[in-house]
């Protein structure tokens, strides 16, 4: 199986798409306008959670949903639900990322960081309100699905979102700024911080479509092979891209004396790593032939995308 870039026309195609819906979909969702059972909308906390989230952003954790979903046959409109759920949470954990608690951030996405743009406490609020938010989208009824997949999908989001997964992730990613972590630590610490969300991105699908237990264990393993691939990709492009292609500081890992694999083999190791994954990846998905052939071209973009 080679490693081909991506067949850009029909991935990309594809991939905007999908963003466009999702955006869409937050843009609604984000709105000032209190929901049932809600008090009241903050308007500067609104704001502060609309500029986070609604601000560019390559929204692959969406497409990754829609298309695992797709590929076994469940309701594009239930998927898109569950991405942009997933694409709150994703935004959560940037606008805490970039605190100066955390990496110390002023740009994401090509603008001002939430705590810059606002200030520290309405990121924080912002990132935690974003966080409750996914749950109430994936659980509300107008999400269209049976209540056991619902709560097959509130569980599996919790845990890949947590204390064993993103936000357990983040702390070893903190503490290895302290105590440099072996490459066991640092490959742990990449799956949860990184890797568990993408993760569950690729098996919500599955869950979504009622897909059985062998398609779900099989796209779950997908999701951990670009989960893993994806922070490599991101950690190589802190070193050779810049801010200005990226949108966020470059150049900072290093300095920040940050655990990763990159720092520890070096860029030749990290470049065959990346396109060992991408084969593993693609080789996954094979027995699902041609209709896999849009998460395959997911994979190869996760290890060559240039931001
Ligand atoms: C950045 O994620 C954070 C990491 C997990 C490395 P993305 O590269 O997906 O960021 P956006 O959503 O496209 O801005
Ligand atoms: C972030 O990893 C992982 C998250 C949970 C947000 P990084 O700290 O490397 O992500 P960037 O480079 O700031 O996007
Ligand atoms: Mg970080
Ligand atoms: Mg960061
Ligand atoms: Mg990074």
């Amino acid at each position: 199986m080679n490693t081909k870039p991506a067949d850009q026309p029909l991935f990309e195609t594809r991939l905007k798409q999908s963003a466009v819906e999702t955006e869409t979909l937050l843009m609604r969702l984000l709105s000032s306008q209190a929901l049932e059972d809600e008090i009241a909308r903050p308007e500067n906390l609104t704001a502060a959670m609309r500029h986070g989230t609604l601000n560019g952003g390559k929204r692959l954790r969406p497409f990754l949903v829609i298309e695992s979903a797709a590929l076994f046959g469940g309701e594009r409109e239930t998927a898109l639900r569950i991405g942009a759920a997933l694409e709150c949470l994703h935004c959560y954990s940037l606008i805490h990322d970039d605190l100066p608690a955390m990496d110390d951030d002023d740009l994401r996405r090509g603008q001002p960081t939430v705590h810059k743009a606002f200030d520290e406490a309405v990121a924080i609020l912002a990132g935690d309100s974003l966080l409750t938010y996914a749950f109430d989208i994936i659980s509300a009824r107008e999400t269209q699905l049976d209540a056991e997949s619902k709560i097959q999908l509130i569980s599996a989001l919790a845990r890949a979102a947590g204390v064993g997964g993103m936000a357990g992730g983040q702390a070893l990613d903190l503490a290895a700024e302290k105590t440099a972590p072996d490459e066991a630590g640092i490959r742990t610490l990449q799956a949860m911080k990184t890797g568990a969300l993408l993760r569950f991105a690729c098996e919500a699908g599955p869950v979504i479509a009622g897909a059985s237990d062998d398609d779900r264990k099989r796209l779950k393993l997908f999701g951990e092979k670009i989960g893993l691939a994806f922070q490599l990709a991101d950690d190589l492009l802190d070193v050779t891209s810049d801010a200005a292609t990226l949108g966020k500081a470059a150049g900072k890992d290093a300095g920040r004396g940050k655990g990763t694999l990159v720092g520890l083999h070096g860029m030749d190791w990290a470049e065959k790593t990346l396109n060992a994954l991408t084969v593993e990846a693609v080789d996954l998905l094979a027995p699902y032939g041609e209709k896999a052939e849009i998460l395959q071209q997911a994979a190869r973009f996760v290890a060559n995308r240039q931001s």
